[in-house]
């Protein structure tokens, strides 16, 4: 339209008339998201993925050459992830306005050189983890990082960061990418090329894609949601709404980089929005608290890989930036993003170990989902067939079933404890067809229900 809104029409010629329907509208600032909105345009939707696609790799590019210059130092695997995860949010920090734009890059590249890049990381590092009260002697050129809280720049690291030219490169090569454009529901994706793949083999990792995600995420609960929304009349429903969304529990319990999560929250969140604008058009709000209503807290996952783990807690970190950013564009006010005073519940062990539950007493999950490993017999590690043994002891032909198999018969067993918990999970089609499907699925519709 003005070049501020986009409307999108459908032209069709019915006879010698030609009919014009309204579509959709678009503002300015959502365009870059929606763009798939104009696939019908010829070749474009094929542009679209192409650049995608292009900027994926070359992000992680840049990250797995960063991983491996750590790698080649002989750096405890333990502190790669968790620096790796330091560095992620302090990259999407200064593109995204959490930091001052480039205040990470201007700070690596002003003041460190090959061989004392570990010690400014930590003095970095360190700051970011210092709360108002105890600034007053940090210096200048420090003092630009913000306290940040949240416990991802807590005392985890056992060894300062390794030091060289081609680490401190790969490093400022990561910083001059612009990371706005990256999605962190594509950390899954971007990660598999920076951990190895051998071991991604053997941990049945695979990336679920945003579309495949709400295409579990949307007939488990968020259809429901939103017809519910259309229909509400009164403030006192909208309310009562808002509430609900504000006490949903979700669990993933194999949630990798957290891309099904993040889905999750940023729909719940983007749902909200709607809500906000309704409730609260025309008001002045001076408490934004009351906008804070999708708790990053009611988000659980389990994940065995510590890596993808800490990536995951980031990757919802930088959702709720996102979303907070979207409030303030849509709203005019928003909620700050920093200091972090609430994290998702990321457990980084094996999920088949623990114990599935809230951290809430007597809070069941409301939806269990995700896309579990997926490992077939021959394929399984000591482990893996140990833990098939203890969750599917007793079940007769088991030997035969897939790893996957273990996260269905627990939230079977979850389901059975808690009624009103619904699960959607993603596997392929061999658990209902072929030699598994009489095992398993004798064992969940006759002990299960
Ligand atoms: C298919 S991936 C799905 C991850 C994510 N949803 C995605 O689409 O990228 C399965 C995940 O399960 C993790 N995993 C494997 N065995 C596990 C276990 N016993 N407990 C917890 N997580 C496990 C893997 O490390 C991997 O991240």
């Amino acid at each position: 339209m003005n070049f501020k809104r986009f409307q999108k029409h459908k032209v069709e010629t019915i006879g010698e008339k030609i009919k014009i329907t309204f579509l959709t509208e678009i503002k300015l600032e959502e365009l870059a998201e929606k763009l798939d909105e104009f696939s019908f345009f010829p070749d474009f939707a094929h542009r679209l993925e192409d650049d995608g696609i292009i900027l994926n790799q070359e992000a992680a590019r840049r990250m797995a050459n960063l991983y491996e210059a750590i790698e080649h130092k002989d750096y405890n695997r333990n502190d790669i992830s968790v620096l790796l995860a330091r560095i992620l949010f302090c990259l999407f920090a200064e593109d995204t306005g959490i930091f001052d734009k480039k205040v990470f890059e201007d700070y690596i590249t002003e003041n460190t050189d090959g061989s004392n890049l570990g010690e400014h990381l930590m003095s970095i590092f360190k700051t970011l983890d210092t709360p108002p009260a105890k600034r007053a002697t940090l210096n200048k050129k420090l003092s630009k990082f913000h306290y940040v809280n949240g416990g991802l720049f807590d005392e985890k690291l056992t060894k300062v960061p390794p030091t060289n030219k081609a680490i401190r490169t790969a490093l400022l090569e990561c910083c001059t990418y612009d990371w706005s454009d990256i999605s962190p529901v594509i950390f899954g994706s971007l990660f598999q090329a920076v951990i190895h793949e051998e071991e991604r083999r053997s941990l049945g990792a695979h990336y679920t894609s945003e579309k495949n995600i709400l295409r579990v995420v949307n007939p488990l609960f968020l259809d429901k949601l939103r017809s519910n929304f259309e229909e509400i009349e009164s403030d006192k429903e909208l309310e009562k709404f808002r509430k609900q969304l504000s006490t949903m529990m979700f669990l993933d319990p194999a949630c990798g980089c957290g891309n099904f999560l993040v889905v999750t929250y940023r729909e719940l969140r983007l749902l909200d929005i709607e809500i906000i604008q309704r409730q609260f058009k025309g008001k002045y709000v001076t408490d934004v608290s009351l906008l804070s209503n999708v708790h990053l807290a009611n988000f659980h996952g389990y994940e065995i890989d510590q890596t993808s783990a800490m990536i995951a807690e980031v990757a919802m970190w930088l959702t709720e930036h996102q979303m907070n950013m979207r409030l303030e564009s849509e709203f005019g006010k928003t909620v700050p993003t920093i200091p972090l005073d609430e994290a998702a519940v990321i457990v980084n062990e094996n999920s088949l170990n623990l114990n599935w539950s809230t951290k809430k007493k007597d809070v069941a999950f409301d939806y269990i989902l995700g896309n579990p490993p997926f490992i077939g017999k021959q394929y399984q590690t000591t482990e893996q067939k140990s833990d098939i043994g203890k969750i599917l002891h007793g079940i007769k032909g088991a030997g035969v079933l897939d790893y996957v198999t273990c996260w269905y018969i627990k939230s079977a067993e979850y389901m059975k404890k808690n009624p009103d918990t619904r699960t959607a999970l993603v596997s392929t089609n061999s658990i209902a067809q072929g030699e598994q499907t009489g095992i398993l699925w004798n064992e969940l519709l006759l002990n299960m229900i």
